[in-house]
């Protein structure tokens, strides 16, 4: 076979047998856990307890300080990659901290499919709701994981509607649950039509767990009792009643969430989650960018900056550029195109962060991730290829909801000022905007804590102190028009509420969502935009 054929037909193989993915949730829901035992199937670790590292524990809220060493930890745990059953599978960490959700829905940018853990007695809460949101924008396909059903929960079929509801997905259950918390009894396999008991196992893999054949297996009512057995006869016939079969195109769309009914901490469910999972969830999938729309399967290597880490050692300002590959071969010591700077870059010590362990990479397939060792010259969005201008689309930016103007504290040190509040809004910890005239900077998070980051980061890192004022503001929302003059009317008639992104784009920020629809109102031509990526307004609004 020509060397060529033998490349492409191996980067295909690669390419069929990756699995990218994140883990989303409300906090608490149990994301941690399930990532765990995920790795513990995948023979990745080896004792339950091993990826507490990556989670922001809840007393952690206000100290700062804590939050960042345990963020420094977390990149260890960034991607974690296991095996199973000839898959390569990879796991994208998604913070949990509502006050990282923007890091949340840019890593969502690089997963090829989510599943999304919801807490049995809480259903669809906050955060469910919102990453959900972000993943209807992309189609992302979404399988839903039923979790803590060993506790007493929300009635199975209130839990569907719930989501179907709440979340505008439609579901198909999977498996079914018997019973809840202390009269669990197990889950009912409803595509193989088998039962397995449920036994507690919190610290390895169970493979002796019951299974029973069938609904109508002899044996079924002396293991459950009489009634469950009968109940679940009947709640089985009722779903196969109402629910259409499973089809798998519509979950790849990203209309029809498969759901499925377990509890993580006690490992039980998940190798029924896992094993549809390898089945059905996506391998790498094309991107758009400006220009077109890049297949995996495409001979020359392409990728996108979706992270930036920085600060690992604090001795040293490092920071790491997490590129998701798209296309073609990574290679180390390869030359590559940084398309926003024109620049050939080579990378020697690419790196993978596979559940706490950091390895050089020699190479790198689409659905991967590779730590690129920066000095600063990645953005969130940048785009790497081997040497055709691409720019990849939508690592947008979601409209800020906590606003604080900048007040240089020391007029010597502007220049660092600048520099940091460029860097660090580079690399996604905040967002930056000023107003003219007069340069006033305003930035805008999501939480409150990214202020506490900034100004910590300033003063340690670029010898600049500020301070934040708080401002009143509800929204900032990105505006278009379809005319030059409209827009140049608005932005005149509303000068005082205007501001400008670092592109140069005009925001509109609004004091209030009343005064956000008088406006819209009074400007009938302007067009308000909750990201970046300048979609409908809808799209982010709760
Ligand atoms: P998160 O990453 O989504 O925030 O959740 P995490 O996995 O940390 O789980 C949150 C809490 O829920 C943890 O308890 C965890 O042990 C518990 N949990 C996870 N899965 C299940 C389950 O299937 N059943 C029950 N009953 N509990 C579950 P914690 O007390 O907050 O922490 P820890 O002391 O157990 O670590």
């Amino acid at each position: 076979m020509h060397p060529i054929t033998r490349r492409i037909l191996n980067t295909y193989q690669e390419i069929s047998r990756r699995k990218t993915f994140g883990i989303i949730s409300h906090p608490d829901a149990g994301k941690t856990t399930l990532t765990e035992k995920l790795l513990l199937y995948g023979g990745a670790i080896h004792t339950a307890g091993a990826v507490k590292s990556n989670k922001i524990t809840k007393t952690a809220t206000s100290d700062f300080m804590e939050i960042e060493k345990q963020r420094g930890i977390s990149v260890a745990t960034s991607v974690m990659g296991f095996n199973y059953r000839g898959y390569q599978i990879n796991i994208l960490d998604t913070p949990g901290h509502k006050d990282f959700a923007e890091d949340t829905y840019r890593t969502l940018t690089a997963v090829d499919s989510v599943i999304m853990v919801i807490d049995s007695a809480k259903g669809v809460e906050e955060q469910t709701r919102r990453l959900m949101e972000v993943c209807r924008m992309r189609h992302t396909p979404v399988l839903v994981f039923i979790n803590k059903l060993d506790r007493d929960g929300l009635d199975p079929f209130i839990l569907l509607e719930e989501i179907e509801k709440e979340l505008h997905i439609h579901t198909r259950p999977m498996t079914w649950p018997v019973g809840m918390g202390r009269e669990f009894k197990g889950v009912y396999d409803l595509t193989q039509a088998g039962m397995r008991i449920f036994a507690p196992e919190k610290t390895a893999i169970s493979e002796k767990m019951q299974w029973v054949e069938g609904l109508n297996d002899v044996a079924l009512p002396g293991i459950i009792g009489e009634e469950a057995a009968r109940k679940l006869r009947e709640e089985a016939d009722l779903i196969e009643g109402v629910y259409e079969a499973f089809d798998e195109s519509l979950y790849r769309e990203g209309y029809l969430a498969p759901v499925f009914f377990g509890s993580a901490i006690n490992n039980f469910g998940i190798r029924e989650l896992l094993d549809t999972f390898v089945r059905i969830a996506p391998p790498p999938a094309a991107r758009q960018t400006r220009q077109r729309t890049v297949q995996p399967g495409e001979e020359s290597f392409s990728g996108f900056v979706f992270k930036i880490h920085a600060n690992i050692d604090p001795n040293h300002r490092n920071r790491i550029a997490f590129c998701r590959v798209v296309s073609g071969r990574f290679v180390r010591n390869k030359f590559y195109t940084h398309t926003r700077l024109g620049k050939q870059i080579r990378f020697s010590g690419p790196t993978s962060f596979m559940a706490g362990e950091q390895s050089l990479v020699e190479e790198a397939y689409p659905g991967d991730v590779v730590g690129l060792y920066d000095t600063g010259q990645f953005k969130i969005g940048d785009s790497l290829t081997e040497g055709e201008q691409l720019s990849f689309e939508g690592i947008p930016s979601f409209s800020p909801e906590l606003f604080k103007q900048v007040i240089n504290d020391n007029p010597m040190k502007s220049k660092q000022l600048e520099k940091g509040l460029r860097q660090l809004t580079d690399e996604g910890v905040a967002q930056l905007f000023i107003e003219q005239p007069g340069n006033n900077k305003i930035i805008g998070t999501v939480g409150e804590l990214q202020f506490d980051v900034i100004r910590f980061r300033l003063l340690h890192e670029y010898a600049a102190s500020c301070s934040l004022i708080p401002l009143n503001y509800y929204k900032a929302c990105w505006v278009t028009a379809s005319d030059k003059n409209t827009l140049e009317k608005f932005l005149t008639g509303r000068g005082q509420h205007i501001a400008w992104d670092k592109e140069n784009r005009p925001v509109f920020l609004a004091e209030s969502e009343w005064m956000l629809n008088v406006t819209r109102q009074a400007f009938p031509g302007i067009l308000f935009h909750f990201t970046s990526e300048l979609r409908p307004e809808s799209a982010l609004e709760n």
